[in-house]
């Protein structure tokens, strides 16, 4: 089942430009510009009902609900708390009318995920499932459902799965976004053209990653690493540091870039690598300082950007390049090569890539 590839990882993470047709697959009206998402059962009148938006996951998905909060509120300015899903019935939220609570679950059977999805239905909140598994506990219990169509994922790092989240909430933040009016339809189009685009831009990376395992041997050697970014960037960052630890057992921690110097830049030390997100373009300038402010400290600095991007190649000591998208986007295309990197990472440290020591792929205790 692994078809040729050695680890079910690398094949699913090689799958994820399928993974992103089909979960884009009719959801999209070329004539309208517009996004059709009729299995969720959710009317426009529901649409327009909604004041306020809670997302709830675990680990990975909750990274995609870290990039769900940050797109819904620039697409539709409706505000969004996010939870990590074991936190949020403990700290007594405030579930108001018209809140609609969203639960990100690749498995559908997370105990945390659903404990707060009981939560949130007891309080009288409507809540929607993101979720890859047809028929999951996830499924039945949520009031509507946005199905993730990655295929199954049976790695217990999760790759295709989370990309697969992002572009369902790409979809449901256009959703929303063309029901209550809130975005003009050319920054619609555009951004629909450029959705449209991603998975070939993955695939053409996919043929061109070679690089990558030289940089994963390199970083095989240390104990500790930082990923730094800004806004999107940061997101990303901490999806890349949650890959790396899970299945290379290198520590490292994600942090935003302007925060390092609030205590963390302590620890950096001559040849520690730094790798550094730079695909959000209007706080550029801020980020090099920030990269800056590590190599002066001896750091060895990994950036990652769009193609094109010069002025990142002059600040960092190397350069991860990435096909070139909306700003938006960026989580969809550069995560790809982190998550090769702890792949090759954990390979090249020897360990047991699809089934790392102490994890579960489905987390059914809370
Ligand atoms: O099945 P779920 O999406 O609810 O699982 C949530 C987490 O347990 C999961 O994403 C975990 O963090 C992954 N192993 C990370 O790669």
């Amino acid at each position: 089942e692994k078809n040729g590839y050695d680890h079910f990882m690398l094949k699913e993470i090689e799958e994820q430009p399928r993974a992103y047709r089909d979960t884009l697959r009719g959801r999209i009206d070329e004539d309208s510009q517009s996004i059709t998402l009729p299995d969720m059962m959710m009317n426009p009148e529901h649409i327009r009902e909604i004041k306020h938006i809670q997302i709830v996951a675990c680990g990975t998905a909750y990274h995609a609900a870290c990039v769900g909060k940050s797109i819904i509120e620039r697409m539709t300015r409706i505000p969004v708390e996010i939870d990590v899903a074991s936190e949020y019935r403990y700290r007594q939220p405030i579930i108001q009318e018209h809140t609609l609570v969203i639960a990100v679950s690749q498995s559908g059977e997370t105990a945390d995920t659903l404990a707060a999805i009981r939560e949130a239905k007891l309080s009288g909140a409507r809540v929607l499932a993101i979720t890859n598994v047809v028929g999951s506990s996830v499924a039945r219990e949520a009031d509507h459902l946005l199905m993730t169509w990655a295929g199954p994922e049976i790695a217990v790092a999760s790759t295709k799965a989370y990309t697969s989240q992002l572009i369902a909430f790409y979809l449901l933040a256009l959703y929303i976004g063309q029901s209550i009016g809130s975005m003009d339809l050319a920054a619609r189009a555009q951004l629909l053209t450029q959705i449209k685009e991603l998975p070939d831009q993955v695939q053409n990376m996919l043929g061109h990653m070679t690089q990558i395992e030289q940089i994963a041997e390199h970083i095989a050697g240390y104990h500790d690493l930082y990923f730094i970014g800004r806004g999107l960037d940061y997101t990303i960052a901490m999806e890349a540091s949650l890959k790396l630890k899970e299945i290379s057992y290198i520590h490292s921690e994600a942090y935003p870039a302007g925060e390092l110097k609030h205590g963390s830049l302590a620890l950096i030390e001559d040849g520690t690598p730094v790798i550094a997100l730079a695909t959000q373009e209007v706080v550029l300038e801020k980020t090099i300082s920030n990269i800056r402010e590590v190599k002066a400290r001896g750091a060895y600095v990994i950036g990652v950007a769009f193609e094109g991007n010069m002025e990142l190649a002059q600040a960092a000591d190397e350069v991860i390049y990435v096909p070139r998208t909306d700003a938006l986007l960026a989580p969809a295309i550069a995560i790809i090569p982190l998550q090769l990197l702890a792949y090759y990472a954990a390979l090249a440290r020897g360990n047991d890539v699809d089934k790392p020591r102490n994890l579960a792929k489905s987390v059914t205790v809370e």
